[in-house]
């Protein structure tokens, strides 16, 4: 053993003896694996620099960004290690050098170089440099104590792949206060994101002030109080309300710039309106009076098209917002506009007739109606130097001329407008709403929208799509995710939501694809990179350090296959009794079979504490694990692991995207169970999730035959249902067939789907899902 290990130096150093030759000697190491990761390294063999109190960064002479990039530097530096550098104009060649004069494809470029003398941080930009300062705080990473950190010796090449690389926030369903902004601008330079969507106008309020229609803000950003749950019927009482000014707003532009993020503002029109139309009735179509939204949806009191004082309206806004906004960009909304009001209201339809609009194979008369007042803002915008962005129902009656569209609804409106030779941000719910749920076990979630877009999940979206070709292909030029606010009353929440998927965003954003196929990998670099998360006290959320447990059926032993890992290798225990697993349970070495009836619930025991609890409810039966083949297709969005999902032991919850449930569009669910031998069955049960909303209903009728060889088959059991009302609720429905004791090997399986939507809903006389899990023979 050495007389002094770095174990003894670090001890005396807390204990604040010996501190100065003890900082002489690294006591931590930095490592460049980092989010995002970045293009190119290479390591040369030679030694690194010693990062350590009392070195100086030097800047660009008299360039008063690159002081401030020093700046950030250092008190980044600082706040993660307590280590003090010093900032000083100069280029020297020793300490930590930052430089502009690099050449390279990209503005953002950077490149970073440590030796034994220096670090150099080399850009053709004040932005590229700061994007270098961030990946060199991220391998440095936080460590306390003051000490020296090594940095190994490197050269780093990088550069993003995407030059919009986007975050959206809704402040209209709840805002937060200039402070959060700012954080959330902190959040977003530290994964070398480059725009703030700031979604500033919704029906539930009005957030910005426009001095020349100061009832926005008077009446349109207050509401009366605020629907509890997902529109429960039920209200808080509480009046809510707030707006930022004029001035906050430039100040929070300042900001951003200063981190080289643009806001780009977004005031959505001509739907989500209904907050404006309580200010100034005269704008909407009936004349009102509207009250501030306090439920969540999409309202049908929309700006009315034929009105000039609306187009009015939306010019004298826009024309504010640019003097606030000195984004090349501005978002002017389009999306979720109903247009009942618009078919029956006297001044639009004279508009349509004005216009000579027509309707065609393609679209309403009304849906024109909606591309000619987009239309009217671009004019307005470009005739100020500035272009539009829109939803991707922009597309719908026409796009503006130099329109940029956000495809949100998947990826089909990115790939029309591509094909249009228009420019695209992706931002597809599919992949991209990070107001979705991140876990399975909804129940132990805050109460989310819906949807389930886990870590694994967002990581895995590839933006460009492949049925594009090449030049099309490079109208592609940014990717975004959104959070909308209807269920984050906090900016804590909104960090939950937000935090670490926004890492799995940053690395489409900015790394090439072949980078992201380590997603192990990645999982580890976000670990890391949630110390820094930690440290700046932003409530991230935590699922990335629970178990990670896959179930399978293997139908050649007829046991459950359980593997479990997590991203650090740390020890894992677990019970089949349902009960909280601890140090004292069972410990989880390397797979695991189950054949019975059980809860299974494992945990990570750390020394730093235990992991979330996974639970999965396990019920064994004599269809469990056996060969299972479907005779009609599952419908392709809803495949996840195929027909076995419906004999894997587990069902379902109320959240039909987990991919616990399969479905079924346009046929029925047909299967046959091969019980591997002659078996006496006298049950069978089927689950199905019914979330009507969503065209998704309960099946018309279930049925079951049985067959010794799987050619002669005979019925044994079956029953039809009524077409569901509008009454019947929302849920998992399970429905059971008794028969008598019947011994075969074969069973075949039915679940009829709804073929024609009822009358009372809004998809009436068209095809609807059917959602099935669990077939249970016993
Ligand atoms: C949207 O999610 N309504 C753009
Ligand atoms: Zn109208």
């Amino acid at each position: 053993m050495k007389p002094f290990s770095k174990l003894n130096c670090l001890g005396l150093a807390f204990a604040g003896i010996l501190a100065t030759s003890c900082t002489e000697q690294p006591t931590a190491v930095a490592d460049y694996q980092i989010v995002p990761m970045p293009l190119e390294m290479t390591t040369p063999q030679q030694n690194g620099f010693l990062l350590k109190s009392g070195e100086t960064i030097y800047y660009t002479a008299g360039n008063e960004k690159m002081k401030k990039n020093a700046e950030f530097l250092a008190s980044f530096i600082k706040e993660q290690t307590g280590i003090d550098l010093k900032v000083q104009e100069g280029d020297e060649e020793s300490g930590i050098v930052l430089k502009l004069g690099l050449e390279a494809n990209s503005p953002e470029a950077y490149r970073m170089t440590v030796d034994g003398k220096k670090v150099v941080i080399a850009a053709p930009s004040e932005a590229g440099v700061f994007y270098g300062i961030q990946t060199l705080r991220k391998s440095v990473s936080v460590h306390e104590g003051g000490g020296a950190i090594e940095l190994p010796a490197v050269e780093i090449n990088d550069s993003p792949r995407f030059s919009y690389r986007g975050m959206m926030l809704d402040v209209g369903r709840h805002m937060f206060t200039v402070d959060e902004i700012k954080t959330y601008i902190d959040m977003l330079a530290l994964h070398n994101i480059n725009r703030f969507h700031w979604h500033l106008s919704e029906d539930q309020g009005w957030r910005i002030e426009i001095k020349k229609y100061p009832k926005l803000t008077e009446i349109g950003s207050k509401r009366d109080e605020t629907v509890i749950g997902r529109n429960s019927g039920e209200y808080d009482g509480k009046p809510y309300g707030g707006f930022y000014t004029q001035e906050q707003a430039k100040e929070i532009v300042a900001y951003a710039a200063e981190r080289y993020i643009t806001v780009i503002p977004e005031i959505d029109l001509p739907g989500h309106m209904q907050a404006a139309l309580a200010a100034y009735p005269e704008l909407g179509c009936t004349g009102g009076p509207y009250k501030v939204w306090t439920m969540w949806g999409v309202s049908d009191n929309v700006l009315c098209a034929g009105n000039d004082q609306t187009i009015q309206f939306i010019k004298d806004v826009l024309s504010e917002i640019i003097d606030i906004f000195p984004s090349k960009y501005i978002h002017v909304g389009g999306d979720e506009c109903p247009k009942d009001k618009w078919k029956t209201c006297p001044k639009c339809q004279a508009r349509i007739k004005a216009l000579g609009i027509k309707s065609d194979s393609k679209h309403s008369k009304e849906e024109y109606l909606q591309s000619y007042v987009i239309g009217e803002a671009e004019k307005f915008l470009n005739e100020h130097g500035r272009n539009i962005i829109g939803w991707d129902e922009i597309l719908e009656g026409g796009l503006a001329p130099n329109a940029t569209v956000m495809s949100w609804r998947g990826e089909a409106g990115g790939i029309e407008a591509a094909r249009q030779k228009h420019n695209v941000i992706m931002t597809p719910n599919t992949y991209l709403y990070f107001d979705y749920y991140q876990a399975k076990d909804t129940e132990n979630e805050p109460l989310a929208i819906g949807g389930y877009l886990p870590m694994d999940r967002v990581y895995s979206y590839e933006p460009m799509p492949a049925e594009l070709t090449p030049e099309e292909q490079k109208y592609i030029t940014g990717v975004q995710a959104n959070v909308w606010t209807e269920y984050m009353p906090t900016f804590a929440q909104v960090q939950y939501m937000t935090l670490p998927r926004m890492a799995a965003l940053c690395e489409t954003q900015w790394s090439t694809p072949d980078k992201k196929k380590d997603y192990a990998g990645f999982l580890k670099r976000t670990a890391r990179l949630t110390k820094i998360y930690q440290l700046k006290g932003w409530n991230y959320a935590t699922h990335i350090f629970d178990v990670n447990v896959k179930i399978e059926p293997n139908q050649e032993t007829g046991k459950l296959d359980v593997n479990a890992y997590t991203i650090d290798d740390a020890p894992v225990y677990y019970t089949l009794d349902g009960t909280e697993p601890t140090t004292a349970s069972l410990k989880y070495e390397n797979g695991l079979s189950i054949d019975k009836t059980c809860v299974l619930r494992m945990a990570a025991i750390r020394p730093e504490g235990t992991s979330r609890i996974t639970c999965d409810s396990i019920s064994f039966c004599k269809s469990t694990a056996k060969p299972i083949t479907m005779l009609q297709p599952i419908n392709k969005a809803y495949e996840y692991n195929g027909a076995i999902t419906l004999v894997d032991g587990m069902t379902g919850n109320r959240n039909y995207k987990t991919g616990r449930w399969i479905a079924f569009y346009g046929n029925d669910m047909e299967a046959v169970i091969d019980l591997k031998e002659a078996t006496e069955i006298s049950s069978m049960t089927l689950h199905t999730c019914v979330e009507k909303g969503d065209w998704i209903f309960d099946a018309r009728g279930i049925s079951v035959e049985v067959s010794d060889d799987n050619q002669t088959i005979k019925q044994v059991a079956s029953e039809t249902y009524p077409v569901m009302k509008e009454t019947d609720p929302n849920q998992v429905y399970e429905h059971t067939l008794t028969f008598t004791p019947v011994k075969a090997r074969y069973v075949k399986v039915k679940a009829l789907s709804e073929k024609s939507i009822p009358a009372w809903h809004g998809g009436k006389g068209k095809t609807g899902y059917l959602f099935v899990d669990e077939i249970i023979l016993n």
